[in-house]
C-alpha cells in the first residue's frame, strides 16, 4: 500500500510542498486547508499533472480532515506568512491558535502519524505540536534547520565557485536572528570551510543566513519563501519514508541534550521510518554552547508568551 502524506495549509509552502512530493512520487498527497475551492483546485491541478510526469500518486485537495484520516506523515504549513517589516515572532499569537486548532484534528484522526511541522515561528510552533499532540518527542518534528543550512551551503558553493553537491553545512538553535550557523562542521569535499575562507567571509555568509527569510521576504513583498522550505520539508518526509537514517537538523524536544531541556530547539538529528531516531550531541566551543543557549533563550521566551 501506497504512503499517504497529508499537508495542511494549502498556500505557497503546502502546495509547493505537495509538488515536490509528487514529482518525486513519495506517496499519496492530501492537501487540507480551510479556504473552500482553493485545495480542491491545487490537487486536481497537480493530479492532472500526474500522466506528463507518468506517477501515479493520488492527489486529492480537501477542506475535510476525514479525507486525512490514517496520514503515515502530516506536514503542517498552516497559518500566515511574513510580509515586509514582519518578523517570523510577530506571527506567534495567530499561528499559535491555528496550531492549537489542527493538531486537535490532526491527531483524531491520524493518531499514529509523523508530524512534520512549518509554520513560524517554527520553533514555538513545535513546542506548541509536541504539547498539544501528546505524541512522543520521536514524531513531532520542526523544520527549520534544512532550510537554513540549504541556504548557508548555497552561498558557500557561490562563494567559492563549487558545486553545490560538495557542500555541506550545518545549523543549530532557532529558526530566528539568533540561529547558529556553524563554520567548524561545514564542508567543501570533506575540507572544513574554516581552512578556505577567510573570517571576515564566513562572517557575512552567516550573516546573509540568518537574513536569508527576510531577504527574500523584501523581494516577493506579498509573502515569504516558499521553494526551498518546501523541498526542505520534504527531505525530511523522504528520509522518514525510505526509512534513510539520514542526518539532518532538526528542531525537536530536547531533554538535556546540549543541556537544554524542556524545548524545542534545532539539533542534529537522524531521522528514520520511527521519525527522530537519534539526536546527535557534536562538540561545541564555548562560544557556540553560548550562541545555542542564547537561541534556545529566545525561543523559550517565545513559548512563555503561548503558554506551551
Ligand atoms: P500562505 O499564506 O501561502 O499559506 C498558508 C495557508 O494556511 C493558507 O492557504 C491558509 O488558508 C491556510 N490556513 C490558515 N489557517 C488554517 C487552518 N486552521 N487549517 C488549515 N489551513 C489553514 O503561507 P506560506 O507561505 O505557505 O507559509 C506558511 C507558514 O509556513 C507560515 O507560517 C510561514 O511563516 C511558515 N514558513 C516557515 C518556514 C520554515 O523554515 N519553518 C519557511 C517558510 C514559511
Ligand atoms: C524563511 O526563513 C519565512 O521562515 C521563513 O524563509
Amino acid at each position: 500500500m501506497r504512503k499517504k502524506v497529508t499537508i495542511v495549509g494549502a498556500g505557497n509552502v503546502g502546495a509547493t510542498a505537495a509538488h515536490w512530493l509528487a514529482a518525486k512520487e513519495l506517496a499519496d498527497v492530501v492537501l487540507l486547508d480551510v479556504v473552500e475551492g482553493v485545495p480542491q483546485g491545487k490537487g486536481l491541478d497537480l493530479l492532472e499533472a500526474m500522466p506528463i510526469e507518468q506517477h501515479d500518486c493520488r492527489i486529492t485537495g480537501t477542506n475535510d480532515y476525514s479525507d486525512a484520516v490514517d496520514s503515515d506523515i502530516v506536514v503542517i504549513t498552516a497559518g500566515i506568512a511574513r510580509k515586509p517589516g514582519m518578523s517570523r515572532d510577530d506571527l506567534l499569537h495567530t499561528n499559535a491558535k491555528i496550531m492549537a486548532d489542527v493538531i486537535t484534528r490532526v491527531v483524531a484522526t491520524s493518531p499514529d502519524a509523523i508530524l512534520i511541522i512549518v509554520s513560524n515561528p517554527l520553533d514555538a510552533m513545535a513546542q506548541a505540536a509536541y504539547k498539544h499532540s501528546g505524541f512522543p518527542r520521536e514524531r513531532v518534528l520542526g523544520m527549520a534547520g534544512v532550510l537554513d543550512s540549504a541556504r548557508f551551503r548555497t552561498f558557500i558553493a557561490e562563494e567559492l565557485q563549487v558545486s553545490v553537491e560538495n557542500v555541506t553545512a550545518f545549523v543549530l538553535g532557532g529558526h530566528g536572528d539568533t540561529m547558529v550557523p556553524l563554520p567548524r562542521y561545514s564542508t567543501v569535499a570533506g575540507i572544513p570551510i574554516t581552512e578556505l575562507l577567510d573570517e571576515p567571509v564566513l562572517a557575512r555568509l552567516v550573516q546573509r543566513t540568518r537574513e536569508g527569510g527576510a531577504e527574500i521576504v523584501k523581494y516577493l513583498k506579498t509573502g515569504s519563501a516558499y521553494y526551498a522550505p518546501a523541498a526542505a520539508a520534504i527531505e525530511m518526509v523522504e528520509a522518514i519514508l525510505k526509512d534513510k537514517k539520514k542526518i539532518l537538523p532538526c528542531a525537536v524536544y530536547l531533554e538535556g541534550e546540549y543541556g537544554i531541556r524542556g524545548l524545542c530547539v534545532g539539533v542534529p538529528c537522524k531521522l528514520g521510518a520511527k521519525g527522530l531516531e537519534q539526536i546527535l550531541e557534536i562538540k561545541l566551543t564555548a562560544d557556540e554552547q553560548a550562541a545555542l543557549e542564547k537561541s534556545a533563550d529566545s525561543v523559550k521566551e517565545l513559548c512563555g508568551i503561548i503558554g506551551v
